[in-house]
Protein backbone atom coordinates (compact mmCIF):
# COMPACT_ATOMS: atom_id res chain seq x y z
CA UNK A 1 0.00 0.00 0.00
CA UNK A 2 0.89 3.58 -0.52
CA UNK A 3 1.79 6.03 2.32
CA UNK A 4 -1.02 8.52 2.72
CA UNK A 5 -2.24 11.26 5.30
CA UNK A 6 -6.85 10.80 5.52
CA UNK A 7 -8.22 13.43 6.96
CA UNK A 8 -11.86 14.37 6.16
CA UNK A 9 -13.48 16.50 8.59
CA UNK A 10 -17.12 17.01 7.38
CA UNK A 11 -19.98 16.22 9.56
CA UNK A 12 -22.68 14.30 7.85
CA UNK A 13 -26.32 14.41 8.68
CA UNK A 14 -28.54 11.67 7.13
CA UNK A 15 -31.42 11.10 6.62
CA UNK A 16 -34.62 12.61 6.14
CA UNK A 17 -36.44 15.43 8.14
CA UNK A 18 -33.09 16.39 8.55
CA UNK A 19 -33.11 20.41 7.50
CA UNK A 20 -34.60 21.69 10.63
CA UNK A 21 -30.72 20.56 12.22
CA UNK A 22 -29.21 23.85 10.14
CA UNK A 23 -30.93 25.43 13.14
CA UNK A 24 -28.25 24.19 15.61
CA UNK A 25 -25.47 23.27 12.49
CA UNK A 26 -25.40 26.98 11.32
CA UNK A 27 -23.47 29.68 14.00
CA UNK A 28 -26.31 31.38 15.80
CA UNK A 29 -24.76 35.05 15.00
CA UNK A 30 -24.10 33.95 11.36
CA UNK A 31 -24.84 36.58 8.69
CA UNK A 32 -25.55 33.65 5.90
CA UNK A 33 -24.94 33.69 2.65
CA UNK A 34 -27.44 31.04 0.68
CA UNK A 35 -26.39 30.13 -2.59
CA UNK A 36 -28.79 27.82 -5.19
CA UNK A 37 -28.84 27.01 -8.50
CA UNK A 38 -31.76 27.81 -10.75
CA UNK A 39 -35.60 26.48 -9.93
CA UNK A 40 -35.59 22.78 -8.72
CA UNK A 41 -34.63 24.60 -4.80
CA UNK A 42 -37.30 26.50 -5.02
CA UNK A 43 -40.07 24.31 -6.68
CA UNK A 44 -39.57 21.52 -4.14
CA UNK A 45 -40.10 23.19 -1.13
CA UNK A 46 -36.11 22.71 0.17
CA UNK A 47 -35.37 26.45 0.01
CA UNK A 48 -38.38 27.32 2.21
CA UNK A 49 -37.40 24.53 4.64
CA UNK A 50 -33.71 25.78 4.51
CA UNK A 51 -35.23 29.66 5.37
CA UNK A 52 -37.65 28.07 7.95
CA UNK A 53 -34.54 26.79 10.40
CA UNK A 54 -32.18 29.58 9.68
CA UNK A 55 -35.00 31.63 12.02
CA UNK A 56 -34.09 34.93 12.52
CA UNK A 57 -30.65 34.82 11.51
CA UNK A 58 -29.31 37.76 8.75
CA UNK A 59 -29.97 35.59 5.54
CA UNK A 60 -29.24 36.92 2.15
CA UNK A 61 -29.59 34.54 -0.91
CA UNK A 62 -27.71 34.16 -4.40
CA UNK A 63 -29.47 32.33 -7.31
CA UNK A 64 -28.87 31.00 -10.56
CA UNK A 65 -25.47 29.33 -10.10
CA UNK A 66 -25.36 27.09 -13.27
CA UNK A 67 -24.64 23.56 -14.14
CA UNK A 68 -20.88 23.43 -14.90
CA UNK A 69 -20.82 26.61 -12.68
CA UNK A 70 -19.10 29.40 -13.61
CA UNK A 71 -16.89 31.72 -12.83
CA UNK A 72 -18.37 34.52 -14.17
CA UNK A 73 -21.21 34.31 -12.27
CA UNK A 74 -19.34 32.82 -8.72
CA UNK A 75 -17.45 36.22 -9.22
CA UNK A 76 -20.80 38.38 -8.60
CA UNK A 77 -21.55 36.13 -5.57
CA UNK A 78 -18.41 37.46 -4.50
CA UNK A 79 -19.27 40.69 -4.89
CA UNK A 80 -22.28 40.47 -2.99
CA UNK A 81 -19.91 38.58 -0.17
CA UNK A 82 -17.51 41.60 0.45
CA UNK A 83 -20.06 44.54 0.14
CA UNK A 84 -22.68 42.86 2.58
CA UNK A 85 -19.89 41.59 5.01
CA UNK A 86 -21.35 38.22 5.45
CA UNK A 87 -19.45 35.42 7.21
CA UNK A 88 -20.75 32.21 6.54
CA UNK A 89 -22.38 30.37 3.26
CA UNK A 90 -24.49 27.74 2.76
CA UNK A 91 -25.02 25.72 -0.52
CA UNK A 92 -28.21 24.34 -1.66
CA UNK A 93 -28.10 22.04 -4.30
CA UNK A 94 -26.12 19.26 -6.59
CA UNK A 95 -22.52 19.05 -7.51
CA UNK A 96 -22.39 22.66 -9.31
CA UNK A 97 -23.70 24.52 -6.68
CA UNK A 98 -21.44 22.54 -3.45
CA UNK A 99 -18.41 23.47 -5.84
CA UNK A 100 -19.05 27.06 -7.02
CA UNK A 101 -19.80 27.79 -3.32
CA UNK A 102 -16.35 26.49 -2.24
CA UNK A 103 -14.60 28.60 -5.26
CA UNK A 104 -16.49 31.74 -3.89
CA UNK A 105 -15.59 30.72 0.19
CA UNK A 106 -12.14 30.54 -1.36
CA UNK A 107 -11.90 33.45 -3.52
CA UNK A 108 -13.97 36.13 -1.35
CA UNK A 109 -10.59 36.86 0.82
CA UNK A 110 -7.96 35.81 -2.09
CA UNK A 111 -5.31 38.12 -2.16
CA UNK A 112 -5.17 38.49 -5.78
CA UNK A 113 -7.94 37.31 -9.31
CA UNK A 114 -9.49 34.37 -7.91
CA UNK A 115 -9.03 32.60 -10.99
CA UNK A 116 -5.27 32.09 -10.18
CA UNK A 117 -6.84 29.30 -7.55
CA UNK A 118 -8.08 27.51 -10.65
CA UNK A 119 -4.39 27.90 -12.14
CA UNK A 120 -2.63 26.96 -8.81
CA UNK A 121 -4.91 24.19 -8.07
CA UNK A 122 -5.55 25.68 -5.30
CA UNK A 123 -2.29 25.28 -3.28
CA UNK A 124 -2.61 28.64 -3.11
CA UNK A 125 -5.55 28.83 -0.93
CA UNK A 126 -4.63 29.86 2.65
CA UNK A 127 -7.91 30.62 4.26
CA UNK A 128 -11.95 29.93 2.81
CA UNK A 129 -15.31 31.60 4.81
CA UNK A 130 -16.51 28.37 6.61
CA UNK A 131 -19.72 26.96 4.82
CA UNK A 132 -22.66 23.79 4.84
CA UNK A 133 -24.34 22.02 2.18
CA UNK A 134 -28.05 20.59 1.58
CA UNK A 135 -27.34 18.35 -0.79
CA UNK A 136 -30.11 17.69 -3.75
CA UNK A 137 -28.58 15.25 -6.14
CA UNK A 138 -26.17 12.51 -5.00
CA UNK A 139 -23.51 12.14 -7.75
CA UNK A 140 -20.54 13.97 -7.04
CA UNK A 141 -19.33 13.42 -3.56
CA UNK A 142 -18.56 17.16 -3.44
CA UNK A 143 -20.29 16.70 -0.27
CA UNK A 144 -17.68 15.32 1.92
CA UNK A 145 -14.81 16.18 -0.11
CA UNK A 146 -12.18 19.48 -0.67
CA UNK A 147 -12.70 19.20 -4.52
CA UNK A 148 -14.53 21.99 -6.73
CA UNK A 149 -14.84 22.43 -10.70
CA UNK A 150 -15.20 25.19 -12.35
CA UNK A 151 -16.18 26.26 -15.88
CA UNK A 152 -14.95 29.86 -17.09
CA UNK A 153 -16.76 30.58 -20.33
CA UNK A 154 -14.66 33.42 -21.72
CA UNK A 155 -11.69 31.36 -22.22
CA UNK A 156 -13.45 27.76 -22.34
CA UNK A 157 -11.15 26.36 -19.40
CA UNK A 158 -12.97 23.72 -17.36
CA UNK A 159 -10.88 23.34 -14.32
CA UNK A 160 -10.58 21.75 -10.90
CA UNK A 161 -9.03 23.11 -7.46
CA UNK A 162 -8.38 21.19 -4.08
CA UNK A 163 -7.78 23.17 -0.67
CA UNK A 164 -8.50 21.28 2.30
CA UNK A 165 -9.74 24.89 3.48
CA UNK A 166 -13.03 24.04 1.66
CA UNK A 167 -14.60 21.24 2.91
CA UNK A 168 -17.66 21.86 3.86
CA UNK A 169 -18.14 22.54 7.49
CA UNK A 170 -21.47 20.51 7.53
CA UNK A 171 -23.47 18.39 4.80
CA UNK A 172 -26.97 17.82 4.98
CA UNK A 173 -28.15 14.54 3.39
CA UNK A 174 -32.10 13.85 2.98
CA UNK A 175 -32.62 11.24 0.25
CA UNK A 176 -36.32 12.11 0.10
CA UNK A 177 -34.94 15.83 -1.31
CA UNK A 178 -34.01 13.64 -4.41
CA UNK A 179 -37.23 12.68 -5.33
CA UNK A 180 -37.43 15.57 -7.25
CA UNK A 181 -34.65 14.53 -9.26
CA UNK A 182 -35.53 14.26 -13.59
CA UNK A 183 -34.48 10.24 -14.72
CA UNK A 184 -31.60 12.05 -16.60
CA UNK A 185 -29.89 13.07 -13.10
CA UNK A 186 -30.69 10.04 -11.54
CA UNK A 187 -28.77 8.47 -14.13
CA UNK A 188 -25.96 10.51 -14.10
CA UNK A 189 -25.66 10.04 -10.28
CA UNK A 190 -25.39 6.88 -10.48
CA UNK A 191 -22.51 6.89 -13.50
CA UNK A 192 -20.73 9.66 -11.69
CA UNK A 193 -20.14 7.79 -8.63
CA UNK A 194 -19.56 4.33 -10.60
CA UNK A 195 -16.25 6.08 -12.43
CA UNK A 196 -15.33 7.95 -9.44
CA UNK A 197 -14.77 4.62 -7.73
CA UNK A 198 -13.14 2.78 -10.89
CA UNK A 199 -10.64 5.56 -11.12
CA UNK A 200 -9.20 4.67 -7.43
CA UNK A 201 -10.02 1.44 -8.23
CA UNK A 202 -9.28 0.48 -11.47
CA UNK A 203 -4.95 1.32 -11.55
CA UNK A 204 -2.60 -1.34 -10.87
CA UNK A 205 -2.09 -3.49 -7.68
CA UNK A 206 -0.88 -2.31 -4.41
CA UNK A 207 -2.03 -4.46 -2.26
CA UNK A 208 -4.67 -2.56 -0.66
CA UNK A 209 -7.06 -5.02 0.30
CA UNK A 210 -9.71 -3.20 2.14
CA UNK A 211 -9.64 -0.04 -0.52
CA UNK A 212 -10.42 -2.90 -3.39
CA UNK A 213 -12.79 -4.72 -1.30
CA UNK A 214 -14.66 -1.26 -0.39
CA UNK A 215 -14.48 -0.09 -3.90
CA UNK A 216 -15.90 -3.31 -4.94
CA UNK A 217 -18.62 -3.33 -2.67
CA UNK A 218 -19.77 0.22 -3.79
CA UNK A 219 -19.99 -0.83 -7.22
CA UNK A 220 -22.07 -3.81 -6.81
CA UNK A 221 -23.95 -1.78 -4.43
CA UNK A 222 -24.53 0.76 -7.84
CA UNK A 223 -25.18 -1.96 -10.18
CA UNK A 224 -27.80 -3.32 -7.48
CA UNK A 225 -29.70 -0.56 -7.15
CA UNK A 226 -29.20 2.31 -10.23
CA UNK A 227 -31.66 0.80 -12.33
CA UNK A 228 -34.50 0.80 -9.25
CA UNK A 229 -33.64 4.22 -8.90
CA UNK A 230 -35.20 4.92 -12.23
CA UNK A 231 -37.92 2.10 -11.97
CA UNK A 232 -39.34 3.16 -8.51
CA UNK A 233 -38.03 6.73 -7.39
CA UNK A 234 -40.02 7.04 -4.38
CA UNK A 235 -38.37 4.35 -2.49
CA UNK A 236 -36.48 5.74 0.08
CA UNK A 237 -34.48 2.62 1.18
CA UNK A 238 -32.95 3.30 -2.43
CA UNK A 239 -32.34 6.60 -2.51
CA UNK A 240 -30.77 5.90 1.05
CA UNK A 241 -28.22 3.80 -0.41
CA UNK A 242 -27.79 6.12 -3.55
CA UNK A 243 -26.86 8.97 -1.68
CA UNK A 244 -24.62 7.60 0.88
CA UNK A 245 -22.68 5.40 -2.05
CA UNK A 246 -22.23 8.88 -4.31
CA UNK A 247 -20.64 10.21 -1.02
CA UNK A 248 -18.16 7.23 -0.17
CA UNK A 249 -17.45 7.50 -3.43
CA UNK A 250 -15.36 10.10 -3.27
CA UNK A 251 -14.92 11.18 0.36
CA UNK A 252 -11.02 10.47 0.11
CA UNK A 253 -11.86 6.66 1.86
CA UNK A 254 -11.56 4.36 -0.61
CA UNK A 255 -8.78 6.90 -2.87
CA UNK A 256 -6.41 6.65 0.53
CA UNK A 257 -3.11 4.34 -0.19
CA UNK A 258 -3.73 3.80 -4.31
CA UNK A 259 -2.53 4.81 -7.39
CA UNK A 260 -5.30 7.45 -8.96
CA UNK A 261 -5.88 7.56 -12.58
CA UNK A 262 -8.27 10.44 -13.38
CA UNK A 263 -7.94 11.06 -17.04
CA UNK A 264 -11.26 9.81 -17.95
CA UNK A 265 -12.27 12.94 -16.27
CA UNK A 266 -9.56 15.38 -17.90
CA UNK A 267 -11.03 14.24 -21.10
CA UNK A 268 -14.56 14.28 -20.01
CA UNK A 269 -14.49 18.30 -18.71
CA UNK A 270 -13.27 19.00 -22.38
CA UNK A 271 -15.98 17.51 -23.45
CA UNK A 272 -18.12 19.44 -21.47
CA UNK A 273 -16.64 22.85 -21.89
CA UNK A 274 -16.66 21.97 -25.81
CA UNK A 275 -20.10 20.47 -26.71
CA UNK A 276 -22.10 20.82 -23.09
CA UNK A 277 -22.56 17.22 -22.54
CA UNK A 278 -23.42 16.31 -19.19
CA UNK A 279 -20.59 15.40 -16.53
CA UNK A 280 -21.35 12.01 -15.84
CA UNK A 281 -22.52 11.50 -19.77
CA UNK A 282 -19.37 12.43 -20.87
CA UNK A 283 -17.13 9.99 -18.27
CA UNK A 284 -19.78 7.00 -20.03
CA UNK A 285 -18.25 7.93 -23.40
CA UNK A 286 -14.38 7.79 -22.48
CA UNK A 287 -14.35 5.39 -19.67
CA UNK A 288 -14.87 2.11 -21.60
CA UNK A 289 -12.54 3.51 -24.36
CA UNK A 290 -10.20 4.37 -22.01
CA UNK A 291 -10.04 0.81 -20.64
CA UNK A 292 -9.70 -0.25 -23.60
CA UNK A 293 -6.76 1.15 -24.93
CA UNK A 294 -5.08 0.77 -21.36
CA UNK A 295 -5.74 -3.05 -20.58
CA UNK A 296 -2.25 -3.75 -20.92
CA UNK A 297 -1.29 -1.12 -18.05
CA UNK A 298 -4.54 -2.37 -16.21
CA UNK A 299 -4.30 -5.89 -16.64
CA UNK A 300 -4.02 -7.34 -13.20
CA UNK A 301 -6.95 -4.57 -11.80
CA UNK A 302 -9.34 -5.66 -15.22
CA UNK A 303 -8.71 -8.94 -14.55
CA UNK A 304 -10.08 -8.82 -10.92
CA UNK A 305 -12.52 -5.97 -11.71
CA UNK A 306 -14.05 -8.74 -14.11
CA UNK A 307 -13.81 -11.71 -11.51
CA UNK A 308 -15.10 -9.94 -8.28
CA UNK A 309 -17.50 -6.90 -9.64
CA UNK A 310 -19.01 -8.91 -12.53
CA UNK A 311 -18.36 -12.69 -12.06
CA UNK A 312 -16.59 -13.44 -14.95
CA UNK A 313 -14.10 -16.10 -14.51
CA UNK A 314 -14.61 -17.99 -17.55
CA UNK A 315 -12.40 -17.56 -21.24
CA UNK A 316 -9.05 -16.62 -21.54
CA UNK A 317 -8.06 -12.98 -20.18
CA UNK A 318 -8.79 -11.17 -23.11
CA UNK A 319 -12.10 -12.38 -23.52
CA UNK A 320 -12.55 -11.54 -19.57
CA UNK A 321 -11.24 -8.11 -19.90
CA UNK A 322 -13.02 -7.90 -23.53
CA UNK A 323 -16.78 -8.71 -21.30
CA UNK A 324 -15.58 -6.65 -18.43
CA UNK A 325 -15.40 -3.45 -20.51
CA UNK A 326 -18.61 -4.62 -22.51
CA UNK A 327 -20.63 -5.11 -19.41
CA UNK A 328 -19.77 -1.76 -18.14
CA UNK A 329 -20.76 -0.17 -21.19
CA UNK A 330 -23.69 -1.50 -21.40
CA UNK A 331 -24.75 -0.99 -18.25
CA UNK A 332 -24.45 2.60 -18.39
CA UNK A 333 -26.38 2.19 -22.11
CA UNK A 334 -29.27 0.47 -19.67
CA UNK A 335 -29.87 3.33 -17.60
CA UNK A 336 -30.31 5.49 -20.71
CA UNK A 337 -26.90 6.94 -20.33
CA UNK A 338 -24.98 7.30 -24.46
CA UNK A 339 -21.71 5.85 -24.45
CA UNK A 340 -20.75 6.78 -28.15
CA UNK A 341 -19.60 10.18 -29.32
CA UNK A 342 -21.71 9.84 -32.27
CA UNK A 343 -25.18 9.21 -29.97
CA UNK A 344 -24.14 13.45 -29.24
CA UNK A 345 -23.75 14.01 -32.73
CA UNK A 346 -19.73 13.92 -32.53
CA UNK A 347 -17.59 12.61 -35.36
CA UNK A 348 -14.03 12.68 -35.76
CA UNK A 349 -13.70 16.18 -37.36
CA UNK A 350 -14.60 16.71 -32.84
CA UNK A 351 -11.25 15.06 -31.59
CA UNK A 352 -8.30 17.55 -32.69
CA UNK A 353 -10.16 20.53 -30.91
CA UNK A 354 -10.85 18.28 -28.02
CA UNK A 355 -7.24 17.21 -28.47
CA UNK A 356 -5.80 21.34 -28.52
CA UNK A 357 -8.08 22.40 -25.41
CA UNK A 358 -6.20 18.90 -23.73
CA UNK A 359 -2.93 20.42 -24.86
CA UNK A 360 -3.96 24.13 -23.71
CA UNK A 361 -4.83 22.45 -19.99
CA UNK A 362 -1.86 20.72 -19.66
CA UNK A 363 -3.50 17.51 -19.63
CA UNK A 364 -0.63 15.94 -21.78
CA UNK A 365 1.16 12.79 -18.94
CA UNK A 366 -2.56 11.66 -17.20
CA UNK A 367 -3.76 8.84 -15.67
CA UNK A 368 -2.40 6.58 -13.06
CA UNK A 369 1.06 5.71 -15.05
CA UNK A 370 1.07 9.82 -16.14
CA UNK A 371 1.31 8.08 -20.22
CA UNK A 372 -1.85 9.35 -21.82
CA UNK A 373 -0.39 11.71 -23.83
CA UNK A 374 -2.44 13.43 -26.89
CA UNK A 375 -1.40 10.25 -29.01
CA UNK A 376 -3.22 8.07 -26.42
CA UNK A 377 -6.13 10.49 -25.66
CA UNK A 378 -6.94 10.68 -29.60
CA UNK A 379 -6.84 6.41 -29.71
CA UNK A 380 -9.17 6.55 -27.07
CA UNK A 381 -11.71 9.19 -28.20
CA UNK A 382 -11.68 7.63 -31.65
CA UNK A 383 -12.18 4.46 -30.03
CA UNK A 384 -15.47 6.17 -28.37
CA UNK A 385 -16.67 6.94 -31.94
O1 LIG B 1 -30.31 24.38 -11.12
P1 LIG B 1 -31.47 23.66 -10.56
O2 LIG B 1 -32.78 24.20 -10.98
O3 LIG B 1 -31.37 23.47 -9.07
O4 LIG B 1 -31.48 22.17 -11.22
C1 LIG B 1 -30.40 21.27 -11.07
C2 LIG B 1 -29.52 21.18 -12.31
O5 LIG B 1 -30.18 21.60 -13.46
C3 LIG B 1 -31.00 19.88 -10.98
N1 LIG B 1 -31.36 19.48 -9.61
C4 LIG B 1 -30.54 19.42 -8.52
N2 LIG B 1 -31.22 18.91 -7.48
C5 LIG B 1 -32.49 18.68 -7.91
C6 LIG B 1 -32.57 19.02 -9.27
N3 LIG B 1 -33.72 18.90 -9.98
C7 LIG B 1 -34.79 18.39 -9.34
N4 LIG B 1 -34.78 18.00 -8.05
C8 LIG B 1 -33.66 18.12 -7.29
N5 LIG B 1 -33.64 17.69 -6.02
O6 LIG B 1 -29.99 19.02 -11.49
C9 LIG B 1 -29.26 19.71 -12.49
C10 LIG B 1 -27.80 19.34 -12.42
O7 LIG B 1 -27.23 19.79 -11.22
P2 LIG B 1 -25.65 19.80 -11.00
O8 LIG B 1 -25.38 20.32 -9.63
O9 LIG B 1 -24.98 20.48 -12.14
O10 LIG B 1 -25.29 18.24 -11.10
P3 LIG B 1 -24.16 17.40 -10.43
O11 LIG B 1 -24.42 17.20 -8.98
O12 LIG B 1 -24.02 16.21 -11.29
O13 LIG B 1 -22.84 18.32 -10.52
C11 LIG B 1 -22.04 18.38 -11.67
C12 LIG B 1 -20.84 19.27 -11.44
O14 LIG B 1 -19.97 18.73 -10.42
C13 LIG B 1 -18.63 18.64 -10.94
C14 LIG B 1 -18.87 18.42 -12.41
O15 LIG B 1 -17.70 18.68 -13.16
C15 LIG B 1 -19.99 19.39 -12.69
O16 LIG B 1 -19.49 20.70 -12.85
N6 LIG B 1 -17.89 17.59 -10.22
C16 LIG B 1 -17.45 17.86 -8.97
C17 LIG B 1 -16.69 16.98 -8.24
C18 LIG B 1 -16.19 17.27 -6.89
N7 LIG B 1 -16.38 18.47 -6.37
O17 LIG B 1 -15.58 16.42 -6.24
C19 LIG B 1 -16.30 15.67 -8.79
C20 LIG B 1 -17.04 15.29 -10.02
O18 LIG B 1 -16.22 14.44 -10.76
C21 LIG B 1 -17.45 16.41 -10.91
O19 LIG B 1 -16.37 16.78 -11.75
ZN1 LIG C 1 -17.18 13.00 -11.70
Amino acid sequence: MLNFDFHNPTRIVFGSESIPRLADLVPGDARVLILYGGSSAEKNGTLDEVRAALGERRVQEFGGIEPNPSYETLMRAVAQIRREKLDFLLAVGGGSVIDGTKFVAAAVNFPADPWEILLGHGQNVDSALPFGSVLTLPATGSEMNSGSVITRRETQAKLAFMSPHVFPQFSILDPTKTYTLPPRQIANGVVDPFVHIVEQYLTYPVGGMAQDRFAEGLLQTLIEIGPQALATPEDADVRANLMWVATLALNGLIGAGVPQDWATHMIGHELTVAHGIDHARTLAIVLPSLLNVQREHKRAKLLQYAARVWQITEGDEKQRIDEAIERTAQFFESLGVNTRLAAYGLGREAIPPLLAQLEAHGMTAIGEQHNIDLAVSRKILEGAL
